[in-house]
């Protein structure tokens, strides 16, 4: 394989990971365009190019995605929300039913808080 300038810029990773390998076949699907695959992505990052988050955060807007926080642990109530991960875009923990908040750290309208673990906020009698 001959070294060249288009390798380099294959290897775009966002500057969340320092190395990529060249993947031969991704190479020529793309039409020669770009064969980079990068490796081990930090910063909760993911993908071939680093360019997303990692289950458990979530792509916050405000940074842009080369920034070391473009990813933010999603912080799911452990309560209130039925898992760990969060929507990528928004950050929305799935809640249990009657909890509302990004997180799932409240009760909705008409539910309030209970004892159960497993049915946090109940419907207001
Ligand atoms: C994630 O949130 C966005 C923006 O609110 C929404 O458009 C999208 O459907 C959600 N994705 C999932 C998988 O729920």
């Amino acid at each position: 394989m001959q070294p060249h300038p288009i390798l380099l810029l294959a290897c775009s990773c966002n500057q969340h990971a320092r190395r990529c390998r060249f993947n031969s076949e991704l190479f020529r699907l793309s039409g020669g365009r770009s064969g980079g695959v990068c490796e081990r992505c930090r910063h909760h990052t993911a993908g071939r190019h680093c360019h997303y988050c990692q289950p458990g955060f979530w792509r916050d807007p405000s940074q842009p995605i080369s920034s070391r926080k473009a990813c933010r642990a999603c912080k799911c109530h452990p309560i209130g929300a039925t898992g760990g991960t969060c929507n990528q875009t928004s950050g929305q923990c799935t809640c249990k039913l009657g909890v509302t908040g990004l997180t799932c750290n409240r009760c909705g309208p008409g539910y309030q808080q209970s004892r159960s673990p497993r049915m946090p906020c109940q419907r207001e009698s």
